[in-house]
This record gives structure tokens, C-alpha cells and sequence, in this order.
């Protein structure tokens, strides 16, 4: 597994182990998935059966500035990691997002909705999803939405519910948008639904988002709620707040293609959160 510290990553190795498989995580610092030589070594040595990228170039407003460092992580290195899978023969399990959507939908995005990437960082995983289908048959790219995880706590990007309570701790108003909707997803059902759809050899493009669609501010206004904290909280928009990158206003994705091969639905958000703050306090007390 490629990425393996980042807040999916860590879920991943630890859901695979829980279910006997013998899995090894490299972090950056161990396989910089831009380096071919050093991913072609990795797997030759490794002999994988199936490899998991959950690397990723996530700076999406920063892409904008730097748009080949994204599409350098996101798109060429994916190829590469395509071109090794395809000399071991191991199946390749990649994630992607749901920008690879303009966001003008009104309900949750199936698969084989057309994509329109709005960004640099949404083209270059957009990019990624195409290099990794151009290269091999073996490959699962999940789509996912707005990933929380208690690695986030330890990460240097951390994540959206990581954001809330640092501004909380600060007495600040806290301004979050309404108008745009997504379906945070907490990474460690996504990394057991990952894992599903690969004992169920599963291959395609699929869909695993958080399966609620909210929006930002009724999102933040969830975590403090479960979280127990009653900061200012005030809705804004993208006309007032406006960040470098575009983003798709409604991206929420459907679960329903996973749903329809028996896996189980995502957990409800505030079940999701409810377990996120027992296992950041578990870790804090480490
Ligand atoms: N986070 C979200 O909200 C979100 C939303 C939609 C889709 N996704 C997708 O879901 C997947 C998992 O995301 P995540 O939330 O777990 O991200 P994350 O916590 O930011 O982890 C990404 C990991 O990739 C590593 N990485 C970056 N460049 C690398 C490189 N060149 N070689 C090797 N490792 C590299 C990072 O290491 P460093 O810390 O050293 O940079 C980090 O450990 C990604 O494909 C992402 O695009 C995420």
C-alpha cells in the first residue's frame, strides 16, 4: 500500500490486518510514488497481489498555483504504479474523488455520471482514474467525498472536522458555507467497504461516499453538536467566500451500485462522528 500514513492509509493496513491479510504500508518517506524506479522495485520485490494508492496530491486550492505538482502525484504517478501492477500482475486499487464532478447535479452522482473536473487538482485525478483504466483491467477506483478519519489528527492536512475544532478553539466566529454539499465520508467505513468490494473481486469505477448529502454548514453544525462544543457558527456562501479553486457546489455521490452487491450502507454521520471523537480520545490518551 502506497500513502499508507495518510488518514485512509493508516484505516486501510489496519482493516486488512484485522482480516488476515499480510499488508504492507510504505509512506512517502519509503516510496515517493513519483519515483518509477523505486515503485517498480517495491513491487518486484513485494510481489503484491493487489496494490493500494491512497497517496494523493490533496492541496486543492495550492493546485492551482502548482498544477504539475498535482498532476505529477495524481495522474503520471498513477501510471506508473498502473505500468508496475501490470508486471507483477497485481490488481490496482485507486481513489479518486468526487470532483471529477462540475457539481450541477441536484442528487447524489452515480458512476457513469458524466465527469467535468473544475480545477487542477480535480483534472489531474481525473487523469489518474484514466491512466490507471488505460494500463489494466485489474483495477477498482473508488470514488469517495470528503474523508475523516482520526488519522487526520496526526497528518499534516488533517481534515474538515480537525479545521472546526481548531477554529472552535480559537473564539472566533466561525463562517462555514451552505451552498455546496458533499458526502463526507468517515475513512474507516470506507476503508472496510474498500475492502468488500476487493474480496468480492470487484473492478470498475465505484462510489463510496459518506451517503449523506449536507451541506458544509450543517456538517460543522453536526460536528459540534456530537463534539459537544457551541462555538459561533454562521452560514456563508461562495460569493463570500471565495477560494482559489473552483468547486462542484452539490457532489454528494450515491452508494447505491455498492449497496446493490450487499455491502453494507455507510454508517450515519452522526454515528460516524460519534466514533470519531471516541477514537481521537482514545488516541489522545496514548
Ligand atoms: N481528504 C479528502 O477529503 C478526500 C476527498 C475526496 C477524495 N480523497 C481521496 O482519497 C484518498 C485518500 O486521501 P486522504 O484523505 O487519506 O489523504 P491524506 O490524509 O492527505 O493522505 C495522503 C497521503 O499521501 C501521501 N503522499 C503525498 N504525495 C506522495 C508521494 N509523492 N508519494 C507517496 N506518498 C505521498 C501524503 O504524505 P505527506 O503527508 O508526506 O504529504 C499522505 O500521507 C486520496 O486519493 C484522495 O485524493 C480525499
Amino acid at each position: 500500500m502506497f500513502g499508507a500514513f495518510g488518514q485512509l492509509g493508516v484505516e486501510l493496513v489496519r482493516e486488512l490486518q484485522k482480516r488476515g491479510w499480510a499488508a504492507r504500508g510504505w509512506d512517502r518517506a519509503h516510496a515517493d510514488i513519483t519515483d518509477a524506479a523505486a515503485i517498480e522495485q517495491a513491487l518486484a520485490d513485494y510481489d503484491p497481489q493487489v496494490v493500494f494508492n491512497c497517496a494523493a496530491y490533496n492541496q486543492v486550492d495550492v493546485a492551482e498555483k502548482e498544477p504539475q505538482a498535482a498532476y505529477a502525484v495524481n495522474a503520471l504517478a498513477v501510471r506508473n504504479l498502473a505500468l508496475a501492477c501490470r508486471q507483477v500482475d497485481a490488481k490496482l486499487v485507486h481513489f479518486s474523488t468526487d470532483y471529477v464532478f462540475d457539481g450541477k447535479a441536484r442528487q447524489p452522482y452515480a458512476e457513469d455520471a458524466p465527469t467535468h473536473p473544475l480545477g487542477a487538482y480535480a483534472v489531474s485525478k481525473l487523469a489518474g482514474e484514466l491512466y490507471a483504466q488505460a494500463y489494466l483491467d485489474r483495477v477498482l477506483v473508488v470514488r469517495t467525498s470528503g474523508v475523516f478519519g482520526p488519522g487526520g489528527v496526526a497528518t499534516a492536512r488533517g481534515n474538515f472536522v480537525e479545521l472546526m475544532l481548531r477554529l472552535a478553539g480559537s473564539g472566533q466566529p466561525i463562517r462555514v458555507v451552505e451552498d455546496h454539499v458533499a458526502s463526507p465520508s468517515f475513512a474507516p467505513a470506507l476503508a472496510a467497504r474498500t475492502v468488500d468490494l476487493v474480496d468480492r473481486e470487484q473492478t470498475g469505477v465505484f462510489h463510496i461516499g459518506g451517503g449523506t448529502a449536507i451541506s458544509w454548514f450543517e456538517f460543522a453544525r453536526l460536528i459540534f453538536e456530537v463534539a459537544g462544543l457551541s462555538p459561533v457558527l454562521l452560514a456563508t456562501n461562495e460569493r463570500e467566500y471565495r477560494t482559489t479553486a473552483r468547486r462542484p457546489r452539490y457532489s454528494a455521490l450515491s452508494n447505491a451500485k455498492m449497496e446493490r452487491l450487499g455491502l453494507d450502507p455507510m454508517p450515519p454521520l452522526r454515528e460516524a462522528l460519534q466514533q470519531y471523537f471516541a477514537e481521537r480520545k482514545e488516541l489522545a490518551a496514548r
